[in-house]
């Protein structure tokens, strides 16, 4: 392994477009947090950046929504992040933000540094356009029916409802979300980074010498490479963003995936005039603290522009985490489903290192978990309270009431005593180790361990049965008892640092480095502790039920939500509807399509002839249950090639508030061809 002499740790720059959640902190800042923390506790030169993200279209479109700028949208949730982050204790070096003079000019730079070596390739090619809005329409701001499933709301970038990634033109029936009206096609130029020519650069510097890395973030490094990698455009047309610093791109502005991760080093830039170190230095260790799905833009974009750059160090590791769920199901900003620090820290005063013990203990750093607020109760009942709490309690009470407070002078210490001292240094070392390679889960559990160790020792030892008949040997075991106390001090504090602090002033200790981790003496005899108090209470069920309850509400708006029945569509004339000839049929053969989860392939009898119909409703019926079914069907609709099936016709559904479809099918077998008008 490398000795570098510093560490460079950045996390995620959070959408300035909502407020922060338990899934950014269990993926992202807590991880983060802790790593920053025990670095700075070993004496480190440690740098933690973070900062808001305050461009791209989400941001505009909320803008919109509101009917206010986007930079009154990211002013408002860059001082609620800002603030809840600060609260909760998130230890950031410095917290800065993408719409800062500092950050255009340097993603600005950098932006014209590799256009001036001739980094970029430039295209020209053909882009939606709203000509009453006039302007270019970026995927989201295109709205219009999914090709692989039907849905009809799918954006030009994702349909949210097969989850297919789609480009714009793929849409059918394509919408503007500002005007409402077609788009029309417009040449465009943009600049594309060639992705493409740094492939040999990129398989070899992470797929052969970062085979260190999470294999979540390997594996889809690998696809990524292994897929082959394309140009990708880093300006945008757009109207919020860092303009594009070079002649004839008016009306363009940088691709907020390029100034993004440079806010990285503009918040350096803005924390220290000795930014160049952290950033150009190789003995700089530079490590990124991301989600899962940041791990392309962190790990081939970015380093591709570092690269192309020439000055800059890369990244060391890139610990992305998985997914965190809450109760069963997706977190989501837009359907509010989700805990979120600002209402946590309201409804949880003083708290704070509870949600970080429950996300780290609960961590998706392997695969996707889910945090339910029982398993936050039982996290805080059954361990901080019933075991960390407990032996810490136990040993500052018996300490006041045995010896008014002052550490008592230890005999001679039994086999048993040396063993459990000893088996702090042990620990320590499990703690570094699983830090040190990013495992925080199963450091918590090691620094727990300690107080296991505590907590066993008292219940073992017996003080306040020992007092009865040899009150020399209790003297030992308190002492001992206080000394495994003072160490808990030092290993929590990268994890829960509020509770060490509250710790330290019941113990009446100054903070400790983490190198005296360890040591069987960090309380001296006669040291005199504080008046105990509790370090952790219990959280009652009335306080989780209330948390449930929150919840549930938030499911009734979501279904009520989705239950409007949609509104009445405008008048026709009876001439339009005669246009359609819909006749009743009946399935005759089935059979999923493959590759799709949504699509079958029907064999429909009409009456007039066999024709093949693919219908996206394979997620509510077996093919071989619905042979002999009988359904109405448009049978001229014109047909259209799905998935390489020509589709001749469509059979009608009807469609339940939760998304599940029924036949419309007469109630009594209706000869095949019938007409249906
Ligand atoms: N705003 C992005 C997200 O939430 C993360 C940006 S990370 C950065 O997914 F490096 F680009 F800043
Ligand atoms: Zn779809």
């Amino acid at each position: 392994m490398k000795n570098f002499k510093r560490t460079l740790i950045t996390s995620a720059l959070p959408y300035a477009n909502g407020p922060v959640h338990i899934g950014h902190l269990a993926g992202v800042y807590v991880p983060a947090d802790i790593y920053a923390r025990y670095l700075r506790l070993k004496g480190e030169e440690v740098a933690f950046i973070g900062g808001s993200d305050e461009h791209g279209v989400p941001i505009t479109l909320k803008a919109k929504k509101e009917g206010i700028t986007p930079q009154d949208v990211v002013d408002k949730y860059h001082g609620m992040i800002k603030a809840s982050f600060e609260k909760f204790g998130i230890s950031f070096d410095i917290y800065s933000r993408t719409s800062s003079k500092i950050h255009h000019e340097t993603a600005s730079e950098i932006f014209k540094t590799l256009y001036d070596k001739g980094a970029f390739i430039e295209q020209t090619s053909d882009q939606f356009f709203d000509q009453e809005a006039n302007q270019f329409l970026a995927d989201r701001y295109i709205t219009g029916t999914c090709p692989r499933c039907n849905f009809e709301k799918a954006y030009g970038d994702q349909c949210e409802s097969c989850g297919s990634t789609l480009n714009a033109t793929d849409l059918i029936d394509p919408k503007s979300v500002l005007s409402g009206n077609k788009p029309v096609m417009k040449e465009t130029k943009h600049w594309f980074l060639p992705l493409d020519q740094y492939e040999p650069w990129l398989r070899e510097w992470i797929l052969e010498c970062h085979k260190e890395w999470k294999p979540n973030v390997y594996g889809q490094c690998k696809s990524w490479i292994d897929g082959g990698l394309n140009p990708r455009a880093v300006t945008r047309d757009l109207d919020w963003g860092i303009p594009v610093p070079v002649p004839g791109s008016e009306g363009k502005v940088l691709y907020v995936w390029f100034d993004a991760p440079i806010g990285y080093i503009s918040a350096t830039k803005e924390w220290s005039s000795g930014w160049e170190k952290w950033w150009k230095d190789p003995e700089t260790k530079m490590v990124h603290f991301i989600g899962k799905d940041n791990i392309v833009f962190h790990c081939i974009i970015f380093p591709v522009v570092l690269k192309a750059e020439g000055s800059f160090i890369l990244p060391e590791n890139v610990p992305a985490n998985e997914f965190l769920n809450l109760e069963g199901d997706k977190i989501s900003t837009s359907r509010n489903w989700a805990v979120w620090l600002h209402e946590y820290l309201e409804d949880f005063p003083g708290k704070e290192d509870v949600l970080k013990y429950t996300l780290t203990a609960n961590a998706p750093e392997t695969k996707d978990n889910d945090f339910t607020w029982k398993d936050f109760q039982t996290r805080n009942n059954s361990e901080l309270v019933a075991i960390f709490g407990n032996f810490v309690n136990r040993a500052l009470v018996l300490t006041d009431k045995y010896y008014n407070g002052e550490v008592p002078t230890p005999g001679e210490l039994t086999e048993y005593d040396k063993n459990t001292l000893s088996e702090i240094a042990t620990l320590k070392t499990l703690v570094e180790k699983s830090i040190e390679t990013y495992h925080f889960r199963e450091a918590l559990k090691n620094a727990m361990d300690m107080a296991r160790l505590g907590n066993k020792y008292l219940a073992d030892m017996e003080p306040w049965k020992v007092v009865k008949t040899d009150p020399e040997r209790v003297k030992t075991i308190m002492n001992t008892a206080l000394q495994i106390t003072a160490n808990l001090t030092i290993v929590f504090e990268p994890f829960l640092p509020f509770t060490t602090e509250k710790l330290r002033g019941f113990m009446n200790l100054d903070k400790f480095g983490w190198q005296e981790l360890g040591r069987t003496d960090l309380v001296t005899a006669g040291h005199k502790i504080n008046t105990p108090e509790l370090l952790f209470e219990k959280i009652e069920d009335e306080a989780i039920q209330a948390q449930v309850d929150k919840l549930l509400a938030t499911k009734k708006t979501n279904e009520l939500e989705q239950a409007k029945v949609n509104p009445a569509k405008n008048n026709i004339e009876y001439e339009d509807f005669a246009k359609l000839d819909i006749r009743i049929g009946t399935i005759i053969a089935a059979e999923k399509v493959s590759k799709t989860r949504k699509l079958l392939k029907l064999t429909i009898d009409t009456g007039i002839d066999k024709r093949t119909v693919v219908s996206g409703i394979a997620e509510y019926f077996e093919p071989d249950k619905i042979i002999g079914q009988q359904v109405s069907i448009l049978i001229n609709l014109a047909p259209k090639i799905l998935k390489g099936i020509e589709s001749q016709g469509m059979i009608l559904m009807a469609e339940n508030p939760d998304g599940s479809l029924v036949f419309v099918t007469p109630p009594l077998k209706t000869k095949e061809g019938s007409e249906v008008r």
